[in-house]
């Protein structure tokens, strides 16, 4: 999927803004140098280090086929280091009851430089119209800081809660299912991972599918990764032997506490509601351990009821998957409603790619249908693009976003209750 479009056209008005500044704007993906140059300046925005030459290499061996651009100055000192970068591939976004195609952001940078000379706004605005018109009805990433993407028509529609859970204040009152875990060696762990995420991935909306690379840092098996032999890596098998989930994480040892240790969970993928108790237990009875971490966890956990002590896990909740809908009739039709009803819905969007007025009917079946509503039709909610694709995935309720002044409607229990979900937003890693 994203192999199609990583050479879409470049938007001309994006264009048209970074030359008159006497820049230039380019894929890095034409050459092994442009990627060496793109990847180390991607390095140095999120504050990492140099990458080494084995690092380049895996690198330019997984990414070629994204959609890697840079802003270059040729006035520069090194003018094949780009001022700014972004990434983005086509990912599979799972909604309530469907999935959508999601042109998903990373690598955004603006050098130190050249920073605040609009260059982001130049750059993301210009791939999001490029997006728009390649025919993504939605766009995704996750932040270093909260306060970018707003202004782009970007919201957290998936929340993610960290957990430092204390092990020995736990006390796991959970199920004790039957099956077996196993350590597995990085290799195996990686050659099953993705499809256990893909098992996970079709039923809890806010997940998008993994980069194929990726799991490569995940497992540490790719010649790069620092401290790869540090990850450890265990499965649960079902009594029918089916794999069924996967934990992956590493020890940070207390010096002067060994039986305090801390595990850092950094991945669980768990398919089933047998295999998602058997990993926990299993990590909670760890010897040497006494506190575990974890991120990108949900905010709903069923493990906060398998605890005996829920002070025993100290969660914060943080925003983490942030949606900006590019095509309001396709992002609505793509997910499923659990009442009939018809809305109108007045739409705004400050980069005027997906804004109108819109007639939304939901059918017994779950499905929906969107029309362009008469600019004479009364709208039942108004609202900008951020705060739908807030909505989308049920992680907020519109009662919620009409008491923060973020949208009207006469009636926001009504237009709560269409776009409730079930399954609580989740998106397990960074991208
Ligand atoms: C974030 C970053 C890409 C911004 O690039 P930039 O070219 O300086 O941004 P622009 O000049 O185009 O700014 C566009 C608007 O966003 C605002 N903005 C930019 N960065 C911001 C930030 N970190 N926090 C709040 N607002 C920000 C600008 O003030 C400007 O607002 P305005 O249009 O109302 O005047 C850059 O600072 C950077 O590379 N940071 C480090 C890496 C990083 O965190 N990347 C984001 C990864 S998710």
């Amino acid at each position: 999927m994203s192999q199609l479009r990583h050479d879409a056209e470049f938007d001309p008005t994006m264009v048209t803004e970074i030359t008159d500044r006497g820049y230039t704007v380019q894929r890095a993906n034409v050459s092994r140098e442009l990627m060496d140059a793109w990847r180390s300046v991607v390095s140095r925005g999120f504050l990492d280090s140099e990458p080494t030459d084995e690092q380049l290499a895996a690198f330019f061996d997984r990414n070629k086929d994204y959609r890697l651009i840079g802003i270059y100055d040729p006035q520069a000192a090194v003018p094949e280091m780009p001022v700014a970068t972004l990434g983005a591939w086509g990912a599979r976004l799972t909604v309530p009851g469907g999935e959508l195609e999601s042109f998903a952001v990373s690598a955004v940078t603006v050098a130190p430089t050249h920073r605040r000379r609009g260059l982001l706004r130049s750059l993301l605005g210009g791939e999001l119209r490029a997006a728009a018109h390649a025919g993504f009805p939605i766009a995704s990433l996750t932040v270093s800081e909260s306060s970018i993407y707003g202004r782009f028509g970007f919201a957290p529609a998936a929340l993610a809660a960290d957990a430092e859970i204390s092990v020995r204040q736990a006390g796991w009152i959970g199920p004790e299912p039957d099956g077996r875990i196993d350590f597995l060696t990085r290799e195996q762990g990686r050659a099953v991972a993705d499809e256990l995420h893909e098992r996970v991935r079709a039923g809890r909306p806010g997940e998008v599918d993994h980069r194929a690379g990726a799991w490569d840092y995940t497992f540490g098996t790719m010649p790069a990764v620092e401290k790869a032999g540090a990850i450890r890596v265990v499965q649960y098998r079902s009594p029918a032997g089916q794999v069924d989930g996967l934990a992956v994480y590493t020890v940070t040892e207390n010096e002067t506490n060994f039986p305090d240790s801390t595990l850092n969970l950094q991945r669980f993928i768990a398919a089933t509601d047998d295999a998602y108790p058997a990993l926990w237990r299993f990590l909670l009875s760890l010897d040497l351990i006494g506190t575990i971490r974890a991120s990108e966890l949900s905010i709903d956990e069923p493990l906060w009821w398998m605890i005996a002590d829920r002070r025993a896990a100290r969660v914060s909740v943080l925003d983490h998957h942030y949606l900006r809908v590019l095509d309001v009739a396709a992002a609505l039709e793509a997910r499923r409603y659990d009442r009939t009803d018809e809305l109108v819905l007045d739409v705004s969007d400050p980069l005027g790619i997906a804004g109108g007025r819109f007639h939304l009917t939901t059918a017994e079946s779950g499905a929906a249908t969107v029309r362009p509503a008469e600019s004479s039709a009364t709208p039942d909610v108004e609202l900008g693009i951020a705060e739908l694709s807030a909505m989308l995935l049920g992680g907020v309720s519109a009662v919620t976003l009409a008491r923060a002044g973020r949208l009207r409607s006469p009636d926001p229990e009504r237009v709560a209750r269409l776009f409730a979900g079930t399954v609580t937003p989740q998106l397990s890693f960074w991208y």
